[in-house]
């Protein structure tokens, strides 16, 4: 059964700016977000309190975060790795983290520098102070179809990495497809074997869209029931721990083909669509959204 309503988490201006090779001054950040709120979105993922050393392009998001327009009912996500991360996201007002897990131990070690029960022993009191003082915590899990290393990923260990990380607290764990490599029955029954553990309400899908695969992922798994899906305006983005890769599903993509089908969004696709050219202008290039290209040229 198709959802009627799916919330898109907006992930362009942390997973699509963070891989930019010249960074993107706060100013532009903050210009992004607050264009993606005015086309409707209400999750946004707005940066990272990671190592400014392992990604610069996320550095000032605590500067960031204080110049985010606020209102009811629009809520900004940030990543946190370890309690230095969520000290400094304590500090500065955020109301949601989101820490973030792989399924394969290589993309483990190169993305976060250690192996997956670490980072689970890292969460868990990452995890259970955030929850204490009154924040929402997501949870990721990358590489669940696939890893830039190891290749194959099994569902089972997708399965026991989301059930560790939805045990902690978090209200809704991603499945991160990074390297875009899903093909829809693949991704299915993923998304069945981790439903053993997980609830499907709480799920949410993540997928790159590298082969052109993610759209069509995507659909196959919200028969399932999933509706909540991640995305990023223009197609923006990559992991910098996945070479090769490209970015996120497209927002306006997403939009479109649930506007067509009569899923409701609450995004406005026009202004979207004018807030993917813009950063699409201001980092040189043509957005990467099929949709967004066609719309240009009406
Ligand atoms: P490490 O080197 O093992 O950490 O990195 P450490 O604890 O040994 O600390 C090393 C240095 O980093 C120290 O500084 C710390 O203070 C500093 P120094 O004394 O050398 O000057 N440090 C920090 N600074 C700021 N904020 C922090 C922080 N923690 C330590 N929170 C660490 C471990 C996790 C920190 C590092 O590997 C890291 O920051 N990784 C982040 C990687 C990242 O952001 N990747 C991209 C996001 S994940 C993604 O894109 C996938 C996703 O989209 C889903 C999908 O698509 O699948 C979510
Ligand atoms: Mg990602």
């Amino acid at each position: 059964v198709l959802p009627r309503h799916v919330r898109i988490v907006e992930v362009g201006p942390r997973d699509g700016l963070q891989n930019e090779v010249k960074p993107v001054s706060l100013a532009a950040r903050r210009k992004l977000i607050g264009a993606l709120a005015e086309a409707g979105l209400r999750s946004i993922e707005a940066g990272s309190f990671v190592s400014p050393r392992w990604v610069p392009q996320m550095a000032g998001t605590a500067e960031l975060l204080a110049l985010l327009p606020r209102r009811p009912g629009l809520d900004y996500t940030v990543l946190v790795p370890n309690l230095k991360g969520l000290d400094a996201a304590l500090a500065a007002g955020a109301r949601e983290i989101a820490i973030f897990g792989a399924a394969s131990e290589a993309f483990s070690r190169a993305n976060i520098n250690c192996s997956i029960a670490d980072s689970l022993d890292r969460f868990a009191p990452v995890a259970e102070r955030a929850l204490a003082a009154g924040l929402r915590v997501r949870g990721y899990v990358s590489c669940v179809l696939g890893c830039p290393y190891e290749g194959e990923v099994a569902p089972e260990a997708v399965r026991d990495v989301a059930a560790a990380l939805a045990a902690m607290g978090c209200h809704e764990v991603s499945l991160g497809d990074t390297i875009g490599a899903g093909t829809p029955l693949k991704a299915r029954r993923m998304v069945e074997v981790v439903a053993e553990r997980v609830p499907v309400p709480r799920l949410a899908l993540h997928f790159h869209d590298t082969y052109g695969q993610a759209l069509a992922n995507i659909l196959c798994c919200l028969e399932l029931g999933i509706s909540v899906v991640d995305s990023a305006v223009a197609g923006l983005g990559g992991c910098p721990y996945a070479k090769g890769t490209s970015g996120n599903v497209a927002t306006e993509d997403v939009v479109y083909m649930l506007d067509g089908m009569g899923i409701t969004t609450g995004v406005d696709l026009g202004r979207l669509a004018a807030a993917g050219a813009w950063i699409s202008r201001e980092l040189g290039r043509e957005p990467a959204s099929k949709v967004a290209q066609a719309l240009m040229t009406r």
